[in-house]
């Protein structure tokens, strides 16, 4: 795929470029013209995804808002810029709709709806009125622009564009680095929808971190210079979904490439990773490949004895910590054994803080966990195609929520 199609996936543009460069611009609606309480704004199970979004999701008025701390414009003198809550470096993630061309506004329409409905499932322009009629099928609305999100592909691009690259000159002005991880931030995301359409939780995690690869390789491929940081952030994330790769064997295999800063590389592993999650997305994932994944993954410590920086080593943790803790969550049997998440916490502790990451005690206590994946029964039930509930996965927010 080219770098154009990239650049309509990548943050600053996302959403509204994406959905100006297709055959049916539609026009951005607003949340409020989905919110009708016979619509999506009602108070039963299925009605209520407007509810749910205002009052409780993260995503409205918050990221908004956020541009009008203290903080915010901290970051924004640190980096030139003047007015965080209109500058498109801000906006990009922070306040989409502010993107938008105001011939593709609809009359409803508020940029202070932050993070709004059509930011994720597309404007609503060209199909807010035949999506209802029950002879309209799914084809027929992606085409008209609603973004088919319940493909883990589709679904991963969409939140991808705002939660995993920031500009270098951001992040040294103070911005916190982000991490994208599918499947632990959609458990994360106080759901509108139904667990059914949640997808699998190992299956969200691996075409995640493709997902973010991709990205990750898009924008390095694009800088001149990448930084170190920049560099050894890749190349944990390379390194993770190469120690993966065991789960399906049919998966589009990892291109030869070193881990140098060299565009060549990085436009092969861009190439390869999206390719990779193209191709997760659609295969029947079963507890067979959560396993495999666990047991690779948790066989790694060799790789934090070899021979390179730190750095380098803390970044591969930071990612695999991330990757155990969501594959050990989906095995009923597995997670129930307190030494294993005694062992997974001891992980976590480990990997919080780059600068102090020691990868010999990690190497070690990595060993640790391994030998408890090995001694808990290994769970052959079939695969289950709902995530837990979330009050169940709530446990595990404190492990997960150590980076951001
Ligand atoms: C248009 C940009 C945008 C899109 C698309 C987007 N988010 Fe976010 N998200 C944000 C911003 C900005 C924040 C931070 C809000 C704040 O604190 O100001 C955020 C916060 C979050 C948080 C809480 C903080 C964290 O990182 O844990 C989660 C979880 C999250 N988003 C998940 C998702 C998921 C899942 C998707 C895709 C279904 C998604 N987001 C799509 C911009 C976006
Ligand atoms: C690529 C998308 C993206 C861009 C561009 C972006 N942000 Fe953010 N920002 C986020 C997300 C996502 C979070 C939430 C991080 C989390 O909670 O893990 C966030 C968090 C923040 C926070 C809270 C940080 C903290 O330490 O609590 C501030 C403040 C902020 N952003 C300001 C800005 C400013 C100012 C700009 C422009 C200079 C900007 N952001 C550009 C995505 C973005
Ligand atoms: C951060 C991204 C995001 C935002 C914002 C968002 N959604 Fe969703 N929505 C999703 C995801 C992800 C799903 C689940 C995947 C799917 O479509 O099957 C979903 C599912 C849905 C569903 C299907 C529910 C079901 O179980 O059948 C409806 C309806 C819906 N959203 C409406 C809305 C409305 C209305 C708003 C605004 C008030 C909104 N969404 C805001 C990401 C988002």
């Amino acid at each position: 795929m080219s770098k154009t199609i990239y650049g309509s996936l990548t943050a600053g543009l996302i959403f509204c470029l994406a959905a100006r460069a297709a055959d049916t611009p539609g026009k951005f609606l607003g949340a409020n013209s989905c919110a009708s309480s016979s619509c999506h704004g009602g108070g039963g199970a299925n009605q209520n995804q407007f509810l749910i979004w205002s009052l409780k999701d993260f995503h409205s008025q918050r990221p908004f808002a956020t541009l009008a701390t203290a903080r915010a414009k901290q970051i924004a003198v640190a980096a030139g810029i003047m007015d965080p809550i209109t500058d498109e470096r801000c906006t990009a993630c922070h306040t989409p709709l502010r993107d938008v061309p105001e011939d593709l506004r609809g009359s409803d329409f508020r940029i202070s709806e932050g993070v709004s409905c059509e930011s994720c499932h597309g404007p609503a322009g060209s199909w807010i009125r035949s999506h209802t009629r029950t002879d309209y099928t799914r084809a027929e609305r992606t085409a008209a622009g609603m973004r088919a999100l319940e493909n883990l592909y589709v679904r991963a691009n969409a939140c991808v564009a705002c939660h995993q690259v920031v500009a270098e000159p951001l992040l040294k002005a103070g911005h916190p680095e982000l991490i994208f991880e599918l499947d632990g931030q959609s458990v994360a995301e106080p759901k509108h929808w139904t667990v059914a359409r949640n997808g699998i939780g190992p299956q969200a995690w691996f075409v995640g971190q493709a997902v973010a690869l991709r990205e990750t390789s898009w924008e390095l491929a694009r800088e001149k210079s990448p930084s170190e940081n920049e560099m050894n952030r890749w190349g944990g994330l390379v390194w993770l979904l190469i120690r993966a790769d065991k789960v399906d064997p049919d998966l589009p295999k990892p291109p030869d490439v070193t881990f140098r800063p060299n565009p060549e590389n990085f436009e092969l592993v861009q190439k390869w990773s999206d390719g990779l999650a193209r191709a997760a997305a659609e295969i029947s994932w079963t507890n067979t490949m959560t396993q495999t994944a666990l047991l690779a993954l948790s066989g790694t410590a060799a790789d934090f004895r070899e021979a390179v920086p730190q750095a380098v080593k803390a970044r591969r943790a930071e990612r695999l910590v991330l990757a155990l803790d969501r594959l050990v969550m989906s095995l009923p049997q597995i997670r129930r054994s307190a030494p294993l998440n005694g062992a997974l916490d001891r992980l976590f502790s480990d990997a919080q803080s780059l600068p102090d990451f020691k990868p010999a005690d990690f190497a070690a206590h990595l060993e640790e966990f391994q030998k408890q994946v090995q001694l808990a029964a290994v769970d052959n039930r079939p695969a289950r195609t709902t995530h837990l509930p979330w009050c169940q996965t709530a446990v595990r927010q404190d492990r997960k929520t150590i980076f951001q």
